[in-house]
Formats: structure tokens, C-alpha cells, sequence
């Protein structure tokens, strides 16, 4: 009975740890904001994740499109199993193909194994296409074909290999106009769009303003090992008027900038002085 009692104590404890880990994954990517705007999209979040709908992420620079995509991925049945970033973006079309799908030994030069990529990679998780709007036409009727038939195919091999992965997107571009004029295939944004999650502009949203600075004022007190730097309400004010065309990631850069360059105390001063553009 004793044994009995110690596993399942051991148990509980194993869970009560395990959560403790959730919790410190998910704050990395906790979306801070309690706008109109960013309510919806939380419930959003939650509604979808549960499901397999893929997921179309919409939205500029720096709003916070990669904070949702792990979220529907840590919400999800899917948390236990990994999430694959691709950013489609920065991988140059020739080498696309073989990162998404792998290659096999001698499909091309510099293929000297067997390798598989991120599709098989992500398997019973998420893969994330991120920058999708720019990724190459040649790739798109792949990304396609993978989508429709949950089968990939390695680079020079012949046989099909089937991937149980769900797909979530981002782009900042407007995909509509993508399609218009001949850059992205309709079929594949009707595949990717099930779900459009639209994230707004911190412009739209300036409500979050000090929220989010607080946010960042504690991380970087953190990261620097300093005690934190308070913002006076003066200076939290000119801030929330800004213009943030660089949305969440500029607000973060100037916030660290005026907490290296201010005073103790973050004034309207200091946010004359260090935050102009
Ligand atoms: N709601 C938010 N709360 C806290 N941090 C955020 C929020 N939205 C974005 N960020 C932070 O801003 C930066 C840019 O976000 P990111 O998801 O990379 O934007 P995008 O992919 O849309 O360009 C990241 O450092 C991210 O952690
Ligand atoms: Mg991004």
C-alpha cells in the first residue's frame, strides 16, 4: 500500500513539474495585451487550436504573428510532439524543396546522404511556414501537393512517404494582391486560409501600450540583471501616441533604449530625447 501511495505521489508530482515546464515554455510567447483586438484573437486561439484547421496568420512586421502560431501549436493535442519553423523567406528557392522535403544521397551535388526535412521533421506536430507570400511558385505547387494528399516526397526519391503534420501560416503580405498578380497560387491560399487570424497594428491597439512596456521593462530588468526601471505616466503617455510602423518589436527596442540611455525614473524628458525617430 505503501509502494502504492509513493507512485502515485511520484505521479502527481511528475505532472505538478511538468505543468511548471508548460508554463515556462508558454511564457516565452505569452501574448500581453488586453485590447479589443487582441481578445479576439486569444479566443481565437483557443477555439482553433483544439482543432486540425490550418491556420492563415495575417498581419505587418512585428505584430506578433510568430506568438500566435505558438500558441495554436502549445494549445493544441499536438503540444507534446514538435513545432518546425520554416522561414520561407530566407531559405533561397533552389534549396527550399529539399529543406521542406528533405533529399535523398546524390539527388543532387552537395547531397552526400539520406536526408529528411522539415515535413517528416514535424510529424504529429506543427509545422510553421512563416513569410509564405514569399516563397517561390515552384515551391508552392509542392507545399500543395503536400497539403492535399499528406504525402511528401525527398528530393530524387521515388517513393512517397505519408506526414501527419498540421500546417499553420504567416505573411505579411496581401496575399489577395499576391494572387491578383501572379505571385502566389489561389488554390494553395484557399488550402492554407480554413482559419484567418488577423493581427492588428500596434497603431490600432494602443490601448496594449502600456501593458506591453511594463512587459518589457520587467524582461529586460531580468535579462540585464538590473532592478527594474520605472516609466512615468507622462512618458508612458507620449509613447502611447507614437507612431510604431514597427509595431511590438520597435516598442521593445525603445524601451530597452530609454532604460539604458534614461534616468532612474523613464521621463517625458528621456522619451523626447531618446525615442525620436
Ligand atoms: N502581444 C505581445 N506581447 C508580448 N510580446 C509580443 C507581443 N507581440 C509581439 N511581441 C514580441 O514582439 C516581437 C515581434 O513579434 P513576432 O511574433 O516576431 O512578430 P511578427 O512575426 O509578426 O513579425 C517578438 O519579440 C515578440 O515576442
Ligand atoms: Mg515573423
Amino acid at each position: 500500500l505503501l509502494n502504492t501511495v509513493r507512485n502515485a505521489l511520484d505521479r502527481k508530482q511528475l505532472v505538478v513539474e511538468n505543468k511548471i515546464l508548460k508554463k515556462k515554455v508558454s511564457k516565452n510567447y505569452e501574448m500581453i495585451g488586453e485590447s479589443e483586438a487582441i481578445n479576439q484573437i486569444k479566443v481565437m486561439i483557443e477555439k482553433v487550436a483544439q482543432t486540425e484547421a490550418r491556420v492563415l496568420i495575417t498581419g505587418p512586421n512585428g505584430t506578433g504573428k510568430e506568438l500566435v502560431a505558438h500558441q495554436l501549436h502549445e494549445q493544441s493535442q499536438r503540444a507534446n510532439y514538435p513545432l518546425i519553423e520554416v522561414n520561407c523567406a530566407a531559405i533561397p528557392s533552389e534549396l527550399i524543396e529539399s529543406e521542406l522535403f528533405g533529399h535523398v544521397k546524390g539527388a543532387f551535388t552537395s547531397a552526400v546522404k539520406d536526408r529528411a526535412g522539415k515535413f517528416e521533421a514535424a510529424d504529429k506536430g506543427t509545422i510553421f511556414l512563416d513569410e509564405i507570400g514569399d516563397m517561390s511558385l515552384s515551391a508552392q505547387a509542392k507545399v500543395l501537393r503536400a497539403l492535399q494528399e499528406s504525402m511528401i516526397t525527398r528530393v530524387g526519391a521515388d517513393k512517397d512517404i505519408k506526414v501527419d503534420v498540421r500546417v499553420v501560416a504567416a505573411t505579411n503580405k496581401d496575399l489577395k494582391t499576391e494572387i491578383a498578380e501572379g505571385r502566389f497560387r489561389e488554390d494553395l491560399y484557399h488550402r492554407l486560409a480554413v482559419i484567418l487570424i488577423k493581427v492588428p497594428a500596434l497603431n490600432d491597439r494602443r490601448d496594449d501600450i502600456p501593458m506591453l512596456i511594463s512587459h518589457f521593462a520587467e524582461k529586460i530588468a531580468l535579462e540585464q540583471g538590473n532592478a527594474r526601471k520605472e516609466f512615468s505616466a507622462e512618458a508612458i503617455k507620449l509613447l502611447q501616441e507614437y507612431d510604431w510602423t514597427g509595431n511590438i518589436r520597435e516598442l521593445r527596442n525603445v524601451v530597452e533604449r530609454l532604460i539604458i540611455l534614461g534616468g532612474n525614473e523613464i521621463s517625458e524628458n528621456d522619451v523626447q530625447l531618446f525615442a525620436s525617430k
